[in-house]
């Protein structure tokens, strides 16, 4: 027999469209409703639209996001004798930081359970860059993902059709509705993964400035505040840096590029800002997961973090000393003048990286491994004409024009003022504790 609704989208949608607020039952039936195919694609864009108009708030947001967790199953950590601890980043350019920063966490001390997800757009996904390694799985079960977490301290795998599966439908709805920019939809996608995936402690990198996809720093403290407002109700202990985005991370952008970087990074050397953000985040999931351990400065020292990750990857049916893929062609951009480089467009770089093949416009591509970017010279440092800033990598070099085309007034350089100083957002704008 059919089940009898409790409600009908409509009078749903006509509550957050007339500015109500929805009440709790409401928000439990649409969530489910949506799950299970009764509120179709078409109700629910009216109702995200509605929200991301009209906002909700923060018992609402709180509301939804139990609703979506509830949506499929909860792990459990608690056979660990580790205390667990995670982060998640809103995303950026060259952002490879979950690369070192898991078994460096991992090495001191703390359990991570990290579940990743892939690239959509100009930024890249931590699953896409760790496939470049030869034989590496993202797919593993429950029971697998608790084995790679005992034996290594560390595990990043997909996360599985049974984790807030309300979640991977609207998320997939709002990417094409225009609606993924509402705040407590972001919240709440975000958190709801991150609750639903059995953490005790928590750290987001909320990414502010051109190469975000929250650009206003107020905006990203404000979806900051919420997420980590929504942790502790929840009971983890949730904290949120605001960081700089405004200029690509480190020196690499594109899958197995990012790869060889953090690799260096965990060798003990790798650019100045993926190191600091790196061991910036590791001493704050470790203070907030209670974890008395090895400062990370020395677990990447010693080689410590190395061994954890060199263990992590075979773990998972990867090589760690394979010979990482190289893309078949290469081209250099240089320096048209001579000068400072005064700025370095992040999004710029990142829309010329996907352009190349690291990235997909839609779920599902496949992206390709050797694809990306190398960069040479970053804002504040000086160039000569002539010299190189890029070198572009691809396997189609019918991609090169395209990228050229976006990187050819990604990059401004000029002449100082005397004395003056290129303009960048601090590496750390906030710093947010529950
Ligand atoms: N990442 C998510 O998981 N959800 C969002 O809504 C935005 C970024």
């Amino acid at each position: 027999m059919a089940q009898i609704e409790a409600f009908s989208a409509v009078e749903v949608i006509v509550s957050k469209r007339d500015k109500k607020i929805l009440s709790d039952l409401q928000i439990d039936w649409v969530i489910d409703a949506y799950t299970r195919g009764v509120v179709a694609d078409e109700q629910m864009s009216a109702l995200l639209m509605a929200i991301l108009l009209n906002g909700m708030n923060s018992h609402e947001i709180s509301r939804w996001t139990d609703a979506m967790i509830n949506s499929g199953e909860r792990m459990n950590w608690s056979m660990l004798d580790r205390p667990t601890v995670d982060k998640h980043s809103t995303g950026g350019v060259g952002d490879k930081i979950t690369l070192p920063l898991a078994p460096l966490v991992a090495a001191c001390g703390g359990a991570v359970p990290q579940l990743s997800g892939r690239g959509l757009g100009h930024t890249g996904g931590t699953l896409d860059k760790l496939e470049s390694i030869p034989g590496w799985r993202a797919s593993l079960s429950n029971k697998e993902m608790l084995a790679v977490l005992q034996s290594c301290g560390a595990v990043i795998c997909a996360a599985g059709a049974g984790l807030a599966p309300a979640d991977k439908k609207l998320y997939a709805l709002r990417d094409v509705t225009a609606t993924v920019e509402a705040i407590p939809l972001i919240a709440s996608s975000i958190m709801s993964k991150k609750i639903a995936e059995g953490t005790s402690a928590l750290v987001l990198d909320v990414k502010t400035g051109i190469g975000a996809f929250m650009p206003d720093p107020e905006r990203a403290r404000e979806l900051a505040h919420t997420m980590v407002g929504l942790g502790k109700r929840a009971g983890v202990k949730t904290r949120a840096l605001v960081t700089a985005m405004d200029v690509p991370l480190g020196l690499t952008a594109g899958n197995a590029l990012e790869v060889r970087e953090s690799v260096e990074v965990l060798a003990g050397a790798g650019p100045a800002d993926i190191v600091e953000l790196t061991l910036i985040l590791a001493r704050e999931m470790l203070d907030a997961a209670g974890v008395k351990g090895k400062d990370p400065e020395i677990a990447l020292r010693d080689g410590s973090a190395m061994d954890v990750w060199r263990a992590m990857i075979k773990a998972q049916g990867g090589d760690p000393d394979a010979t990482l893929p190289r893309a078949n062609e290469q081209a250099v951009f240089v320096a048209a003048e001579s000068g400072t480089m005064l700025s370095m467009d992040a999004m710029k770089v990142g829309i010329a990286t996907w352009r190349l093949g690291a990235g997909r416009s839609r779920q599902g591509e496949t992206v390709q491994a050797g694809a990306g970017i190398e960069i040479h010279c970053k804002p504040g440092e000086k160039i000569v004409q002539g010299a190189p800033i890029f070198t572009l990598h691809t396997d189609t070099p019918e991609r090169f024009g395209r990228a050229i085309e976006i990187l050819s007034d990604a990059v401004v350089i000029g002449d100082l003022p005397t004395g003056g100083k290129v303009e960048r957002l601090p590496l750390i704008l906030d710093r947010i504790v529950d």
